[in-house]
């Protein structure tokens, strides 16, 4: 099915109005990550609300390739860490899906090593690991680099006080994870505040770590000396629950998304109705819908949280696209995160990039053309916009959003949106 997943591609038809509700599903970036702290212990741990998706499956590989047993199905994973018999992901499971690096940091706590092929870059930009490095290398890692491969080693490593350049996400989870073992108390300042941080945390506290700050910009960790498995559910998908918003706002129709808390998108939700658009919060779901001839440009910012996500702009910038008037959108997080304003150009839209400003000067009707994803959050808002556009959008390498949308299609159809796998 491999090559016939690589052709595939979505027909959109536009003009259809989303409504109904729809339940997200477990968050990608707090799943990947707990699948990889379950190596911290030499146990079974069970993690609920998994997301079916290609992320999962490769990171399934990727612990599977260390000796760990996993088992899938039906939104339930078991990670049996105790088999785990080496500690390198080769580069064609690491390039294939960057998170691989997230097993570093339990690697090299539980066994004192790591080998992990260097991530190459992506179409966000380059995708550095330095602050996952110096962080490691803080807490008495030695680091190596050759061939490709990082190899990070240490007999045990030692807790310490570490201030990271830049929030990052991942760095943030690979140090928490590395120090949950370290001897002493590690301190992690200008650390990332993520909901799916926080996630992680809880699993880490119910395997026996003791952390305080999850959150916040200041995360305590006191090393342990073992970790024991444990079972956990994963938090709603606030990007993919962001994504179904703009669906419902994009197709002037009345989208109510479940599983979903609306503090983790709360200055998202701010942009929506800067634009126009009805939102209503609940405590466990969130309405979003109106009428794009009434909607008004909005300038955003996306910034590490709570500032608005990255992950979120893409689906912004095709709604901005379809509101009367000017938008400016800064990308503050990757260095290139405007390769789709191309496609959505072809569609009709009016917007200039300059450096990491895009200049979108809304209210063009969008006539459907054929278009290629560049990653699964352009992927996304190409078959948003293609929603709004008029006549058939054909959304190529769709691929991209397999990796971390779950029954993407199946989702938007059952609203009412015509959007159709064609191989
Ligand atoms: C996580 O990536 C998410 N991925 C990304 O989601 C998300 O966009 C990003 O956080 C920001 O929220 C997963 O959780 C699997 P970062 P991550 O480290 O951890 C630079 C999606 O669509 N940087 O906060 O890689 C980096 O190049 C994906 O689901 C360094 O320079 O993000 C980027 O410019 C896309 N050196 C910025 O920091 C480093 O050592 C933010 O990266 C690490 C990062």
């Amino acid at each position: 099915m491999k090559g016939c997943e690589q052709g595939a591609r979505y027909l959109v038809h536009g003009g259809t109005r989303l409504a109904g509700k729809v339940r997200v599903s477990g968050a990608k970036n707090s799943a990947l990550k707990l699948m990889a702290a379950s190596l911290l212990a030499p146990s079974t741990s069970v993690l609920h609300n998994v997301p079916d998706i290609q992320d999962v499956r490769t990171m399934k590989e990727v612990l599977e390739h260390l000796g760990a047993h996993v088992q899938f199905g039906e939104s339930t994973m078991t990670v049996h860490a105790g088999a785990v018999d080496s500690q390198e992901a080769p580069y064609e499971l690491v390039q294939k899906m960057r998170a691989s690096i997230q097993i570093m940091g339990p690697l090299v706590a539980r066994f004192g090593r790591a080998k992990v092929a260097l991530p190459g870059g992506c179409n966000l930009g380059p995708r550095k690991i330095d602050f996952h490095l110096k962080g490691l290398a803080q807490l008495g890692a030695t680091i190596r680099q050759d061939h490709g491969f990082i190899e990070v080693s240490a007999k045990r490593l030692r807790g310490d006080s570490i201030f990271l350049d830049y929030p990052s996400v991942g760095a943030t989870e690979n140090l928490m994870m590395a120090a949950v073992l370290a001897e002493g108390v590690t301190v992690i300042e200008n650390a990332a505040r993520e909901p799916e941080i926080v996630d992680l945390s809880k699993f880490l506290m119910s395997m026996g770590a003791e952390i305080e700050g999850a959150g916040t910009p200041t995360v305590t960790i006191r090393g342990v000396e073992a970790m024991d498995s444990a079972e956990h559910t994963v938090i709603g998908d606030r990007i993919e629950a962001g994504t179904f918003l703009v669906a419902g706002a994009i197709s002037g129709g009345d989208v109510e998304v479940e599983g979903i808390s609306p503090h983790v998108l709360e200055i998202f939700l701010k942009k929506l109705r800067a634009v126009g658009a009805q939102v209503q919060e609940n405590s466990k779901s969130i309405r979003a819908g109106g009428d794009p001839a009434t909607y008004v440009g909005t300038d955003i910012a996306t910034l590490p949280y709570p500032g608005f996500a990255t992950d979120l702009q893409a689906q912004m910038m095709a709604l901005l696209s379809v509101a009367r008037g000017p938008s400016i959108v800064t990308e503050n997080v990757f260095e290139s995160r405007f390769v789709f304003v191309d496609e959505l150009v072809r569609l009709g839209a009016e917007i200039k990039v300059a450096g990491h400003h895009a200049v979108v000067n809304g209210g063009r009707a969008l006539t459907g053309a054929t278009v290629r994803c560049s990653d699964l959050r352009a992927g996304a808002a190409l078959v948003l916009a293609g929603m709004a556009a008029e006549g058939v959008t054909e959304v190529r390498d769709i691929f991209h959003v397999d990796r971390g949308y779950e029954r993407f299609e199946e989702k938007l159809t059952a609203l009412g949106a015509s959007v159709e796998r064609v191989y």
